[in-house]
């Protein structure tokens, strides 16, 4: 079987991406420092515990495994934090990609999946993003990615590493065998926290800004299942094992849902009441954030099936019942 190094992999998306790729007939090698990710994630193929950051590691795993490619998701994702602490996000995420990558272009290892995000295009006054957009990120967290991006460029054009970049949307759901799912810890994402004043573990949620420019005041997000995402990354990688040219893809619906909805929804789903609170806007948050996902389904033969909210929100409950991981 070929090993695929999967950096982040044992974080919510990259465990996911774990299971899909041992269904597809490879074997999904983790790399993980575990700051975020959790080592009961790493249920699909080995465990590599290392730092993007740690050249010499990077280098063993690469000489114990010859991966046929990479999938990198490790970074850190929070918007708020990287508005308040650039430094951390610069250091770990575009010299952690960078180690990654000439590490890779020196194991002779040059096909990459590359976890990029919506949050390169920043506050567009609401139009629809494709992946010809301009980028122009507003907060370091979208900085930090748009870099890695270009890196990417270069070392294509210097070392031949042809890669497949996603434009992540904001991602929801879980496992339907729940046996990965999300689970931060402090959790920051909408729904998950919704789901934790259901249980009790909150008092109420508190809707960040209820004076944007939008129909109800408050911020509209294109959720997409976790299970289509990681689909679309192994489409992702059989279009380099193809030969195919490097290319970007945008990984969302094309539909926005605003924060009120969003909540209206896991109430419906659930059938729980749900406290909430009004407060002030988050800083970094854009209006809205809605993809143009056309590329992905066309050239790829993406399909997201799965990417239903109410689908996604009934996915994340049944995992959530589970109570996360303890370590
Ligand atoms: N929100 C609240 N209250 C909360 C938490 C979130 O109102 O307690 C709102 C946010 O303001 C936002 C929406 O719910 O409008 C979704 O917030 P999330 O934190 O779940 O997701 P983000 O949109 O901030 O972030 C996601 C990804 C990032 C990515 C970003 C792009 O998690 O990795 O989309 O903007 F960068």
């Amino acid at each position: 079987m070929k090993n695929i190094l999967v950096t982040g992999g044992a974080g919510y998306i990259g465990s996911h991406a774990c299971k899909v790729l041992r269904e597809n007939g490879y074997t999904p090698v983790a790399f993980d420092n575990l700051a975020t990710g959790w080592q009961d994630a790493v249920r699909f193929g080995p465990f590599e515990h290392g730092d993007l950051c740690d050249r010499d590691r990077l280098d063993q795993v690469f000489e114990r495994y010859h991966p046929h490619a990479v999938m990198h998701f490790a970074a850190l994702s929070q918007v708020g934090e990287s508005v308040e602490k650039p430094g951390l996000y610069w250091r770990n995420n575009v010299l952690g990609s960078l180690n990654l990558i000439e590490a890779a272009v020196a194991a002779d290892c040059r096909k990459l999946v590359f976890s990029s995000t919506c949050a390169t295009y920043g506050d567009q006054d609401g139009v629809v993003l494709d992946e010809d957009s301009s980028q122009y990120p507003a907060n370091s967290y979208g900085s930090s990615k748009r870099a890695i991006e270009e890196m990417l460029r270069d070392f294509e054009a210097a070392h031949g590493l042809r890669s497949v970049t996603f434009r992540y949307f904001n991602v929801a759901g879980a496992d339907p065998e729940a046996e990965v799912g999300e689970f931060h810890r402090p959790e920051t994402h909408l729904i998950p926290l919704i789901l934790d004043v259901i249980e009790g573990k909150r008092a109420d949620l508190t809707i960040f800004g209820t004076d944007y420019d939008t129909p109800d005041g408050t911020c509209i997000r294109d959720y997409v299942h976790v299970m289509d995402l990681v689909d679309a990354h192994v489409l992702g990688l059989k279009w380099l094992e193809d030969g195919n040219p490097s290319r970007v893809f945008n990984l969302g619906t094309g539909h926005g849902f605003s924060v009120r909805e969003v909540v209206d929804e896991v109430r419906r789903v659930t059938n729980k009441a749900i406290a909430c609170k009004e407060g002030p806007r988050r800083d970094g948050d854009c209006a809205k954030l809605v993809s143009g996902s056309d590329r992905a389904i066309r050239e790829l033969g993406w399909r997201p099936d799965r990417s239903s909210l109410e689908r996604m929100v009934a996915d994340a409950w049944k995992w959530h019942q589970k109570g996360g991981y303890s370590s």
